[in-house]
């Protein structure tokens, strides 16, 4: 069957901007292989590269943006750059993004996520950890993930970022944000979804009210395993298309944003090439996790982070 290609699309955020629904990924790109990979990107027509503090590769993020800007004719205005807060960071959401910004090396970002729903403690470094290897997480009770995000909005006011979210959240967490009268909405959030964990709860409650959902390790991360995956091969077989494109596509045909992650050139190239699948492989594909679910991505912490709403503070 051929494969009919789709061009990157430009998604509406509840705020007015936009966001191109394929970004370059760059967890565990080391900073030279974070440089070339950024840079391939850009020369290739990707538009918005996703970091975070605690991937440690900014500098190289924003070496490649700025040198691209200079060597080229796209405009700051036309790129779209993410980067995280970290959860040592939370309490004091100003001093880390001035301090993302001077890695970066840019006025502002277009979107800056909570890296997680738990503020940890600051003063031990960027990932502090007990002597078991748990992060050393501070109480929601006294300081909680909504307590973090109403002191991040005040960045968008100064002009630091376009649009605030957060990551690694589930349905109650979310709903909480949107019911606190004080807050904005999320513009996006951004979890690990692949088709062994395709969230169909999350991604449907999203779309309901208004905020972009972004998909993370969307091939299973590291080796990329879902490539594997037979349905996911039979489909490729189909289109005449590799694995990668099929798990790609098939995240964008459910309207996420896809943040690929890779550091070799020509996959690069092809992870934003990617096409139109017939709803019946979009359901097919959405029906694997029925035979195997996984998240691969799972930090240490002692309290559940993922699936419970353990971690919110009573309302008072
Ligand atoms: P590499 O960076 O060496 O190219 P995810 O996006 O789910 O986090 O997956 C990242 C992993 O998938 C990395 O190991 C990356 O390797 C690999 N990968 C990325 N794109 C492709 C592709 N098109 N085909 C095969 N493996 C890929």
């Amino acid at each position: 069957m051929p494969a009919k290609h789709k061009s990157v699309e430009l998604l509406k955020l509840n705020n007015g901007f936009s966001i191109p629904n394929v970004a370059l990924g760059t967890w565990k790109a080391s900073p030279d292989d974070c440089y070339n990979a950024v840079m391939t990107a850009l020369k290739t027509g990707y538009r918005h590269i996703d970091t975070a503090r605690i991937y440690r590769n900014e500098v190289s993020v924003g070496r490649a943006v700025n040198d691209f800007l200079r060597q080229s004719d796209v405009k700051r205005e036309d790129l779209f750059i993410t980067t995280k807060i970290s959860p040592y960071e939370f309490q004091d959401p100003e001093n880390a993004i001035l301090a993302s910004l001077e890695r970066l090396q840019l006025d502002y970002v277009d979107l800056y996520l909570m890296h997680h729903c738990v503020a940890e403690v600051t003063g031990e470094g960027i990932t502090p950890r007990d002597e078991n290897g748990y992060r050393k997480h501070i109480s929601p009770e006294v300081f909680s993930y909504v307590d973090a995000y109403r002191l991040l909005q005040k960045l968008i006011n100064k002009g630091y970022t376009k649009s605030i979210g957060i990551c690694n959240i589930n349905v109650p967490k979310i709903q909480r944000l949107l019911e606190t009268k004080d807050l904005i909405p999320p513009a996006v959030v951004q979890c690990e979804i692949h088709p062994y964990l395709p969230q169909h709860e999350l991604v449907e409650f999203c779309k309901a009210n208004n905020v972009v959902v972004e998909a993370y390790s969307p091939l299973g991360s590291t080796g990329a395993p879902l490539l594997h995956d037979p349905v996911i091969v039979e489909v490729a077989q189909k289109y005449g298309v590799t694995p990668a494109c099929v798990a790609l596509s098939w995240a964008v045909a459910r309207g996420t944003v896809v943040l690929p992650k890779s550091t070799t050139a020509e996959r690069i190239k092809d992870n934003i090439s990617l096409i139109e699948l017939d709803d019946s492989d979009v359901s097919l594909i959405g029906n694997i996790y029925k035979r195997m679910t996984k998240r691969y991505l799972e930090s240490k912490w002692k309290i559940n982070v993922y699936e419970s709403d353990a971690d919110f503070r009573p309302p008072t």
